[in-house]
């Protein structure tokens, strides 16, 4: 039994911030945020727009695209650190939403790897034959987690949700290996400076950038290491990689370390800027049914923990 994509789905909150539009308080400029990041534009949520939202318009165009409907799905994870609500989790809104009766719902909370933590669960219980229909979200409203004062963090981050239906099947396409891990050494170095249980209030986002950017690259590469070996395949067996889009010049450092070829990394950071645990679902819904025509693509994630994850994926 494999765990076969059948559908796909993004939702962007209408609203495209540019760099030259951020307000001139932050003392800050297209030229250093391109030069420093890609990134080149968000998209942020307005009042009305909200994680749950994007995640339920992401995923009736994922179920459009694999021709089923609310009956068929009976498991619902969402990745996400910016729920609607702190309980209950925004995997339950999202199945009121869609009207999905008979599902397990809930969310997993592993920042940037939220994705594909939740993908790692669905092939698990989809390959045990313990679900038979899953959709998979990630979703983020960062822009209402971040300091609009601080612009060493709030120009890094977007909205958005991505979402992946995935069937259990017997076939020899669909998540061929999925990985992930943490260490938890790494919590100082990206994190919120609040909580419910120790300031009772949410907080800020908090980074030491240049650290974070050292784990990336060499989170990135170690995952892939691992999948490739794993698979018995090398670098020339890639059609496509995904990696999560915090950064352009982490991609670019996973380039050079890795010998893949530039038009295998799929990079779409600058218009989006760094949406979470949304970026790697929202960069393959990019794709819409052209992805079906690659044949092996590599999915990456690190993020706050440190988590990280990789998934290889057959079509
Ligand atoms: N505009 C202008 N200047 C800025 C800005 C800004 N938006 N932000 C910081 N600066 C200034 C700093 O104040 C500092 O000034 P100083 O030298 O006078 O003190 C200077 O730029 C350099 O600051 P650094 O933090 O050293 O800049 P760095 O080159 O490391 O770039 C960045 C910062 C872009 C955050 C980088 O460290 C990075 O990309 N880190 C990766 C982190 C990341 O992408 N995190 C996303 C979440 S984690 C994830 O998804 C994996």
């Amino acid at each position: 039994m494999n765990s076969v994509v059948i559908g796909l789905g993004a939702a962007l909150p209408k609203k495209i911030i540019c760099n030259n539009d951020l307000p001139e308080s932050l003392n800050t400029s297209d030229e250093w945020i391109v030069q420093r990041t890609g990134i080149r534009q968000r998209h942020v949520a307005s009042e009305d727009e909200t994680t749950s939202s994007l995640s339920v318009e992401a995923s009736r165009k994922a179920m459009a695209m694999a021709g089923i409907s609310a009956d068929d799905i009976d498991l619902i994870i969402v990745g996400t650190v910016t729920g609607d609500y702190t309980f209950p989790a925004t995997a339950t809104i999202v199945q009121r939403e869609l009207g999905v009766k008979n599902a397990a719902a809930f969310d997993v909370s592993a920042a940037c790897s939220g994705f594909i933590y939740g993908l790692d669960l669905a092939d698990a219980r989809l390959k045990l034959g313990r679900s038979k229909c899953a959709l998979v979200i990630g979703a983020e409203t960062f822009s209402r987690l971040v300091d609009w004062t601080d612009r060493s963090t709030c120009v890094l981050f977007g909205d958005g949700a991505g979402a992946m239906l995935l069937r259990g099947e017997n076939s020899q396409n669909g998540i061929q290996s999925c990985l992930i891990h943490s260490d938890g050494t790494g919590i100082e170095y990206l994190k919120t400076s609040g909580g419910v249980s120790t300031t009772k209030t949410v907080g800020f986002v908090q980074m030491k950038g240049q650290e974070v950017f050292r784990a990336a690259i060499e989170k990135f590469n170690e995952s892939l290491k691992e999948l490739l070996l794993q698979n018995n395949m090398t670098i020339e067996d890639i059609d496509l990689i995904i990696p999560h889009q915090a950064n352009s010049r982490i991609i670019e450092k996973l380039i050079m370390l890795s010998g893949i070829k530039r038009e295998k990394v799929l990079i779409t950071v600058d218009k989006h800027a760094n949406t979470s645990a949304a970026s790697i679902p929202l960069a393959m819904s990019e794709l819409g049914c052209e992805i079906f025509r690659k044949k092996n693509i590599v999915l990456l994630s690190m993020g706050a923990g440190f988590t990280w994850g990789a998934a290889l994926i057959k079509f």
